[in-house]
């Protein structure tokens, strides 16, 4: 199984914050900022480097650089959280969005935006702090995956077993980055415990 669960106790401590229902919307937007650091060095680790020589003050040394250019993909409208902290650490990256709605009914994820930049040959990161039913990441999977990418992450923040299974059995190579495995979904289809309507909490609405 591809899930790498990011349990570093200053990431738990962060999402124990995100978690607190009495956290406002602005401290909410920081602290995703924070823990998506943390996501970050996780999800990047593998990511194909080349070698590089620099020329310090002192002397030449040795040193890498990403083989391949990188694309992020933030999941409207929840993703969005998590896109300022990648173009700080990586400002050269492409970035794509989906535009995706869960019915509150059906839990079925709609349709609605879609813009996508070159994906062939390059590695993509698909953003989304939410997996729950794993039905949205499965529509934003199989665009990406369409377009023929060298290869695809998933990042998200809270993740249920419902969703990390249904990905894993669509896609059994994709690498999945959650910072928390929760117990399950509840009969609206939310996150438990989870930490709420994501969106809602992130814009106030
Ligand atoms: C939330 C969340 C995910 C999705 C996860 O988005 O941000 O995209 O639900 O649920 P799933 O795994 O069952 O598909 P929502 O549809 O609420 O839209 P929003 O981000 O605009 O609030
Ligand atoms: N979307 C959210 O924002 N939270 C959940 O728990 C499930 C889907």
């Amino acid at each position: 199984m591809a899930l790498h669960i990011v349990d570093h106790p200053l990431a738990v401590h962060i999402l124990t914050l995100l978690r607190d229902k009495d956290t406002d919307p602005a401290h909410f937007r920081n602290l995703c900022e924070q823990l998506t650091y943390f996501m970050i060095v996780e999800s990047t680790r593998e990511l194909k480097t080349k070698d590089v020589f620099v020329e310090t003050p002192v002397e030449g040394c040795q040193g890498i650089a990403l083989e391949r250019s990188l694309v992020v993909v933030p999941i409207l409208r929840a993703g969005l959280a998590m896109l300022q902290p990648f173009l700080k650490v990586l400002p050269d990256v492409s970035v794509g969005y989906v535009g995706l709605e869960r019915d509150e009914t059906t839990a079925q994820a709609r349709s609605y935006y879609l813009k996508l930049p070159e994906l062939k040959g390059r590695d993509v990161l698909i953003l989304d702090p939410m997996l729950a039913t794993g039905g949205s990441a499965k529509k934003a999977l199989e665009q990406v995956y369409g377009e023929g990418p060298a290869s695809v992450m998933m990042v998200s923040i809270v993740a249920a077993p419902e969703g990390v299974d249904l990905l894993t059995s669509a896609f059994p190579d994709l690498p999945i980055f959650t910072a928390s495995l929760d117990r399950a979904l509840n009969g609206q289809r939310f996150i438990v415990p989870g930490l709420g309507d994501f969106g809602d909490r992130l814009f106030g609405t």
